[in-house]
């Protein structure tokens, strides 16, 4: 990770973390879970007001020291470096992260080879197909995460410039046209209008327990901010980039696709009379299917099928560009402070996500998740939790506070100067070291007072 990205792939390579299944996939689960609309308007509330102003506070952080996380806290903080640089061992949940979200890039493959096959009219029968796999399907589910795994821990190994750079050229475009085309397709369904209802029109009695922690993860875990990820890419940020355009970019395609997919996901759960609350992660999966079983053939192309494979393998390649970049700054920081080569790296850290892993599928295998189930909650879900809604609020926390305090004001202005200047810098700034970090504390204790 030493070279320097080339300008448009630094580009491409934060675009292909920041985009993946936290669009595709966790927002549409979590605005079912939490009722739609209101949700949603806190989600771009926090993503704006929290997720913008620390991912800059983080690329500051990676672009000023060029280091993993770790030694970028040590090599930053004039003093009590020591404690510091354990805010950079945040990166650890990205290493949890990749364990379930494995798995769940896993559920992908196993759709695009439903995708060859004729596909279940109905949600129930869709929705029955989900938990099957789920369930009951052990070895089709192990075979598709150590497919993924192999994949992920490939492209780490060839060194993440080239490989991702190529991927993102095409895998980007594809999926945003495909959505467009869904999008297109929905629009023409009776759901439509309710599925618009419930994102758009905010209804605040529905946002439940834990909503506000909730908005807080996704919008840390759609961004990739508060695990190390941002601050290892920008560690390669080349110099001249306008690097605040690229996050407004970036931050906006992030929300234009969760949006999609949500309008998509859920016209066909409304078209069906199927309860958004209910679905859990089967959500997109359930809808989805149903989606591309009621399209038409055209002449003797299965337009249905050929749409879902394509679908889901534009998925699925936007999973592995942002699984990438959970698995690199660990595998960096090994690389820099223990000398170990990328490969032992790897061998390393592919251990410990593979067992994670495993114990994520298990976890929903009828037989084995009873063993696998803490204070109600599956391994799976505990994951989940303690990563995106405790350690990247956290890590983004002490990110903002080292970025808005310990840090020189010159030295950011020097840096940001020919991008964003005058009163824009003094806004970020002030969010970056008042409001962000007050949004995320008190979000934290609401949780815990509850
Ligand atoms: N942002 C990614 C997504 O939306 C997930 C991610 C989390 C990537 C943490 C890197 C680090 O899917």
């Amino acid at each position: 990770m030493n070279d320097k990205f080339s300008k448009i792939g630094f580009i491409l390579a934060v675009a292909g973390s920041a985009v993946g299944l936290g669009n595709a996939w966790k927002f549409p689960t979590l605005v079912g879970q939490n009722g739609g609309s209101a949700f949603v308007l806190l989600y771009l509330l926090l993503t704006l007001g929290v997720g913008f102003v620390i991912f800059l506070a983080e690329l500051s952080i990676g672009k000023l020291s060029e280091k993993d996380p770790v030694n970028a806290y040590h090599s930053l903080a004039p003093k009590y470096k020591k404690a510091w640089s354990i805010v950079g061992f945040s990166m650890i949940g990205a290493i949890l992260i990749v364990s379930f979200y494995s798995v769940i890039i896993g559920w992908i493959v196993n759709y695009t080879y439903l995708g060859l096959f004729p596909l279940p009219k109905s949600i129930d029968e869709s929705g029955a197909i989900f938990g099957n796999l789920l369930s009951k399907d052990v070895l089709s589910q192990f075979i598709c995460f150590t497919f993924v795994f192999i994949v992920i821990f490939y492209v780490v190994s060839k060194g993440v410039k080239s490989g991702i750079e190529k991927l993102n050229v095409w895998m980007m475009p594809s999926l945003f046209i495909l959505l467009i085309l869904m999008l297109g397709y929905s629009f023409s369904m009776d759901g439509f209008s309710k599925a618009s209802e419930f994102l758009f029109s905010p209804d605040f009695s529905k946002l439940g327990v834990g909503a506000f922690l909730s908005a807080l993860g996704l919008a840390c875990f759609s961004l990739s901010i508060g695990v190390g990820s941002i601050i290892t890419y920008s560690a390669s940020l080349p110099d001249k980039t306008n690097f605040i355009s690229s996050t407004i970019n970036i931050i906006i395609i992030n929300i234009i696709i969760g949006i999609m997919m949500g309008l998509i996901v859920f016209t066909f759960i409304f078209e069906f009379g199927a309860d958004p609350t209910q679905q859990g992660p089967g959500l997109i999966f359930v809808s989805l299917l149903s989606l591309f079983a009621n399209i038409d053939p055209v002449g003797f192309l299965p337009l249905g099928n050929i749409l879902a494979v394509a679908f889901f393998i534009a998925l699925f390649f936007a999973g592995i560009t942002s699984a990438v970049s959970m698995i690199e700054p660990l595998t960096f920081y090994l690389i820099n402070s223990y000398n170990f080569t990328r490969k032992k790296a790897l061998v390393f850290i592919g251990f410990i996500v593979y067992i994670l892993g495993s114990l994520c599928i298990f976890s929903s295998v009828e037989w084995s998740k009873d063993s696998l189930e803490f204070f109600g909650k599956s391994f799976f879900d505990i994951l989940d939790f303690i990563a995106s809604n405790l350690m990247m609020p956290l890590g983004g926390l002490f990110g903002a506070i080292f970025v808005g305090f310990v840090l020189k004001k010159e030295t950011l202005q020097n840096l940001f100067n020919p991008y964003m200047k005058g009163r824009w810098f003094e806004i970020w700034y002030f969010f970056v070291r008042f409001i962000s970090p007050l949004a995320v504390i008190l979000i934290m204790i609401k949780q815990l007072s509850l």
